[in-house]
């Protein structure tokens, strides 16, 4: 009895430990050694002001969805240049349809010639998981989108997780949590393609009905709202400009270009190449450099991988649908067979 009780005990432990493990990754601002700002500091309501609802401490912010509107807030200043990030808790349950969007533009100013990186999260039917795809636009080159989609290997809705754009002069680098996922260098190929206008953060939530989920076979279902993103841990670092004054002079960002380039989240060492290199062999789920039926030639800036192309199809998806490993809601998710699967992506 008592053995068999210690032991029991034990075993419980094991199990709490590792569900520890999984549930609760390296503290969000490892490697990221960055000073978050309060709502006010750094930013300002966008749209939908109703269904933004501020902190009381005013360092995080709720995006509403619901029947009547979406929300979403923007930085008060343009960058030129810098790192955005936030810690993001998406809304769970039945989300098809709705989308969640963390990303840099400048479209408001440059309307035909604008710049924009994109992380956005595509909702799913329930039991199915968000989607994450970036993106990257540069002097209107919205006729290339340059869309990669990962699954993530948490549960996006159980906590938030930090996300975070680099954006420096020569290096665009996604991240989720300490791990960078995609890697992008400006290249003389990729020509203006990169961006490297002023652009200013947007974090929105709002209806992708005609689009997020099986390209809006799956609808938004309001009988499921409000849904609500929690975006708390509000970085932005980089040489800030006012948007009234415009364009900056080069050496009023130098200093600031400088200590961004030089910053841990800047630099890739072997270690988070090689954490990058896994995270996309186990979770990237479509790639723009392997959909040769929408590009028939492939973009210069493409580093096309033998081994990496014959697990994709001519339609830039993965063949077999990866499964998260050691995750608490195993059963939940990837229940559903691959062509399913498949066809909930959009
Ligand atoms: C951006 O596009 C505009 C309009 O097509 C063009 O005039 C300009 O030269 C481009 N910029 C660069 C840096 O190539």
């Amino acid at each position: 009895m008592m053995a068999l009780g210690f032991s029991t005990r034990v075993i419980a432990a094991i199990v709490v430990l590792s569900w520890a493990a999984v549930a609760a990754p390296l503290p969000a601002t490892k490697g990221f050694n960055v000073k978050t700002l309060s709502f006010d500091e750094g930013y300002a309501p966008l749209f939908g002001d109703g269904n933004l609802v501020r902190s009381s401490d005013g360092r995080s912010v709720r995006l509403h969805l619901n029947q009547y509107s979406g929300s979403g807030f923007i930085s008060s200043d343009l960058y030129q240049y810098g790192l955005f990030s936030a810690s993001i808790k998406l809304p769970s349950d039945y989300t098809a349809g709705v989308v969640v969007a963390f990303y840099t533009s400048n479209g408001d100013m440059f309307e035909k010639t604008h710049d924009e990186l994109d992380l956005e999260f595509l909702g799913n039917i329930k039991g199915k998981e968000w989607r994450l795809q970036t993106n990257v636009y540069g002097n209107g080159s919205t006729s290339r989108g340059r869309e990669e989609r990962y699954l993530l290997p948490f549960d996006p809705t159980a906590e938030a997780h930090r996300y975070s754009i680099l954006w420096t002069s020569d290096t665009i680098i996604f991240y989720v949590d300490d791990t960078p996922i995609r890697e992008v260098k400006r290249s003389e190929a990729m020509g203006a393609d990169y961006p490297t206008k002023p652009m200013m953060l947007y974090a929105t939530i709002w209806d992708g009905s005609s689009w997020a989920t099986s390209g809006g076979k799956y609808k938004v279902n309001y009988k499921y709202s409000p849904f609500i993103s929690e975006f708390s841990s509000l970085v932005l670092q980089g040489c800030r400009m006012d948007p009234i004054q415009q364009l900056p002079v080069d050496e009023q960002c130098a200093d600031a270009e400088a200590e961004l380039a030089a910053a841990d989240y800047s630099r890739m060492t072997p270690d988070k190449r090689q954490a990058m290199r896994k995270f996309r062999e186990r979770y990237m789920t479509y790639s723009f450099c392997y959909d040769t039926l929408r590009y028939p030639i492939t973009f210069p800036d493409c580093d096309i991988v033998p081994a990496e192309q014959r697990r994709f199809t001519e339609t830039g998806d993965i063949k077999n649908m990866p499964r998260r490993r050691r995750s608490k809601h195993r059963s939940k998710f990837f229940s559903g067979s691959v062509d399913s699967e498949r066809q909930a992506d959009i």
